[in-house]
């Protein structure tokens, strides 16, 4: 890690992401017990941060960081089912979730697909195309402490949360791009 001084008193660690070519990003990340280790609480609450200073330009550039608005725990080189998702859900002000051993147990009919594309704070690259995803999501899964939660979630947030699950059973957004006709139009699908 490399450690680096806020200047308000507080110490931000960066965190250790790893790229895409690593064999853990292919690989069913393993189901989590409680309770959590110390070590995982605070990869948590790094992870937090870091997203959430990803998403303000003035720690952005201060820190030198690229923005994002999840991360999954084999990202950071770990076999576990442990998402992050910081959701700017109005201008400056964010929300986050996290969510062990996440499942969508109900998704909608309808398919969207972000406009410009996915991104990942593991792939070092531009890959374009449109990635399908479901417009509405229902996850469940356990909070920090290991009680149950329900998050409903639309749009922007409900394309983090299969993204961020996604890395859980091995697979990169990319892979859901249709090779042949990575583009749709609006008339195939709402695109966000
Ligand atoms: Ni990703």
């Amino acid at each position: 890690y490399d450690t680096i001084s806020s200047g308000v008193g507080s110490m931000f660690k960066k965190l250790n992401i790893l790229d895409e070519k690593e064999k853990i990003l292919r690989e069913t990340a393993k189901e989590v017990n409680f309770p959590l280790t110390k070590e995982d609480k605070k990869l948590i609450q790094n992870s937090i941060d870091q997203l959430t200073y990803s998403q303000i330009e003035e720690y952005e550039k201060k820190y030198d960081l690229r923005p994002g608005m999840g991360l999954a725990f084999p990202q950071l080189g770990l076999s576990k089912r442990i998402i992050i998702i910081v959701h700017e859900y109005e201008d400056g002000k964010f929300d986050n979730y996290v969510v062990i051993n996440p499942k969508i147990v109900s998704n909608s009919e309808e398919i969207i697909a972000a406009e410009a594309g996915e991104g990942c704070l593991s792939v070092n690259r531009d890959v374009e195309g449109h990635v399908p995803r479901f417009a509405r999501v229902t996850v469940e899964g356990y909070d920090e402490s290991g009680n149950k939660i329900r998050i409903r979630a639309r749009e922007e947030l409900s394309i983090a949360f299969q993204h961020e699950i996604d890395h859980l059973n091995g697979i990169l957004f990319f892979d859901r791009i249709n090779k042949k006709k990575p583009f749709y139009s609006e008339s195939e699908i709402r695109l966000i």
